[in-house]
Order: structure tokens, then sequence, then C-alpha cells
């Protein structure tokens, strides 16, 4: 084993402005030998979430605060390639926070052991935080009913399309924004959307009441801004507008003001709740076992955009905010 560990370092905050790659600095750390109960991972894959760009901002509530000069938090999956933990032996395949780095060093109870069950990468997808953040957030929050029209927004990323999958096996109508040509057909086509909306090439507003003649009961964001005005304007009466996230504002230099078209909520006497993931911890491996079913069955389709090599690492979470990412943005080391 190389007793050299490649890391990619913060270099720097980006609070209130996009990303770059020079916010990330190359490191080479020496392995320090193990002490009993750690574990060492050799990292295969890495997972890219638009919260990261948050954990670097030390936002508070949202995620876990990093400093400039820690080494980029991440979640991944990896091989353990020495253990002095119980329970734990070298091979076993681990998930956890692996980080941008080749080998991590981890007190065994924080890492999850892996069947390798032919899903292996779907543990930082559909059966990882993704799916169940599509999962407890369409199911609790959104309480979808048979027959409802449910609208999500960044439709073809990870998180939305499974939404928009688990929306249609709860009976409902699934309606998603996306953009381009391409990202839309793959909705239509291929998960099963009733409809598609390019939002960067049409008027999305005049879009949503077109395909939600009876107005939206479910708005599941991911993103925010603009489209969340334009669907607040054609919410139901008692429709439930799930805040997952709002991509669209993660770069802006000064936060936009609230949506103009909010006092639809009083109009319709809808809800507008927001929620974390991790309230639902609890509850995570009965979700799992349902979203393995699901997928098993052929019911739930996933995407994966897996780019490849150490020096890339920086240049792939860039991607999740220019809409490059097709599917669930991994890479593979
Ligand atoms: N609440 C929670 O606990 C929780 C947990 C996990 C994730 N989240 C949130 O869920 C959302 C989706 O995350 P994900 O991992 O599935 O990422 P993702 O959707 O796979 O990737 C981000 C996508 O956002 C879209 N986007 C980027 N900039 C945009 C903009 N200015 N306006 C509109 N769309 C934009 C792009 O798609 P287009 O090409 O369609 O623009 C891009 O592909 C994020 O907001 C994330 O923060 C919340």
């Amino acid at each position: 084993m190389a007793d050299i560990n490649r890391q990619w370092l913060i270099n720097g905050n980006p609070r209130g402005r996009a990303l770059s790659e020079d916010d990330f600095k190359y490191n080479e750390a020496a392995l320090e030998p193990l002490v009993d109960g750690q574990v060492r991972v050799r990292t295969q894959y890495l997972s890219f979430d638009p919260s990261q760009k948050g954990q670097m901002e030390n936002v508070s509530g949202y995620a876990s605060g990093n400093e400039v000069g820690d080494v980029m938090g991440a979640r991944g999956i990896g091989t353990v390639v020495e253990s002095r933990a119980d329970g734990i032996e070298e091979g076993f395949l681990v998930s956890g926070p692996l980080g941008w780095q080749e080998f991590s060093t981890h007190a065994g109870r924080t890492l999850e052991i892996l069947e390798d069950d032919g899903f292996l990468t779907a543990h930082l997808g559909p059966l990882g935080g993704t799916g169940l953040t599509a999962y407890f957030g369409l199911l609790r929050i959104g309480r979808p009913e048979p027959g409802d029209t449910v609208v999500v927004s960044g439709a073809a990323g990870a998180v939305g399309s499974i939404t928009g999958q688990i929306a249609k096996l709860m009976g409902c109508r699934a309606v998603g924004t996306a953009g381009g040509a391409e990202k839309c057909a793959w909705l239509v086509d291929e998960l099963g959307y009733d409809a598609a909306i390019d939002y960067k090439n049409e008027k999305v507003k005049a879009r949503l009441r077109e395909t939600c003649p009876d107005g939206i009961n479910v708005f599941f964001d991911n993103v925010g801004g603009p489209v969340l005005n334009d669907a607040l304007a054609v919410i139901a009466p008692f429709a439930r507008v799930v805040i997952c996230g709002g991509i669209s504002r993660y770069e802006q230099e000064t936060l936009p003001p609230g949506p103009p078209n909010y006092f639809n909520i009083v109009f319709r006497q809808a809800t507008m709740q927001g929620f974390l993931l991790i309230a639902y911890a609890s509850e995570f491996a009965t979700a799992r076992k349902r979203l393995r079913g699901w997928i098993a069955d052929g019911k739930i389709v996933y995407k994966e955009d897996v780019q490849e090599g150490f020096e890339n690492i920086p240049a792939t979470l860039l991607r999740l905010f220019s809409g490059a990412n097709k599917g669930k943005q991994l890479l593979k080391l």
C-alpha cells in the first residue's frame, strides 16, 4: 500500500459566488499507522451533492462545516485495506464520509458495511441520501394522494429523477422541469413523467397551466427562484409545497427576496414546508428496503454520471451548478 495519501483540501470559501477549481488545493500527506479501533479505506467512488458548497460555506443547519485547509468532505464507497476494528475485515466494501482523498482513516463504527449485491454505486444514489431524500420529502412532506398532480423541479437531477418515479408509483401524475430538450425527453420517455418543461427555453408558468389544468397538488422544489414563483401561481387548493433544495440561489451574491406569489399559500390554504433528510435517520433501513424492491422490480430506474480520475474531482463538483451532470454525479478513482 502507498504511504502517501493524495488529497484535495479546501482553499476558499465560495459564499455569495460561484465555485471555482481554485477553491481546492492539491496536497500529499503521510499515512500514519492505525491505532486500535481504526480502519483504513481506499476510496473507489465519490458522491457529489450540491450541499457540499454549503458545507464549504459553513451554512449553519444545512451541512456540517468544513474550514479552509481541511480535506474536502464527501461521502463515498471504498474498500477496507487495513483494519484494527472488531467486525470489519480487510476487503470489506464500506460507505461513509471518505472525503476527497485516496485513503481515509475512520473509527470503524462511522462506516456502513455494504453487501456486494450488484447495487454498489446505488448506495450513493437511489439507495443512499439521494433516494431517501426523494422518498421522505415526497411521502412525508408532500403526502401525495392517488390522482394528485405532482410537479418536481430539477426533475432530471439525482433527487428529482427518483421523486417523479415515486409519485407515479403512488398513482399520481408527474410533471418535471429540467434544463434542455434532452433531459426533458429522458423524463418522459424513460422515467414515465407525464410531461416535462424545459425551464431554459419555455415559459414555465404558461406550460404549468397547460400541463396541470387542475392545479398543482404537490410541488417538490429542488431549485427555488423563478421556477418556485411560477409553481406558486399554479398551486391547487390545499397544495403541499415541499422545499427540498434551492440550487438557483446557491451561487448568488445577495439572497433574492421571497417569491412574489407566496401569498397564494393563503388563498389556496396551502402549506410550504422544508425538511432535512437527517430527521428520518431512524427509518432509513425500512425506506431502503422499499426502494431496493422498486429498483429490483424495474419500477424505479436511475442514471449515473460517472467521471473518472483523482485530478478531475474539483471539476466534477462544478458540473452540478452548470447542469452538466446527467443523473447522479459520481466519480471513480
Ligand atoms: N433537504 C435535504 O435534506 C436535501 C438532501 C439532499 C439534496 N437536497 C437538495 O436537492 C437538490 C437536488 O440535489 P441533487 O443531488 O439531486 O443534485 P442534481 O439535481 O443531480 O444536480 C443539480 C442540478 O440542478 C440544476 N441546476 C443547477 N443550477 C440551476 C439553476 N440556477 N436553476 C435551476 N436548476 C439548476 C441542474 O439541472 P438542469 O440541467 O435541469 O438545470 C443540475 O443538474 C439540491 O438543491 C440539494 O441541495 C436536499
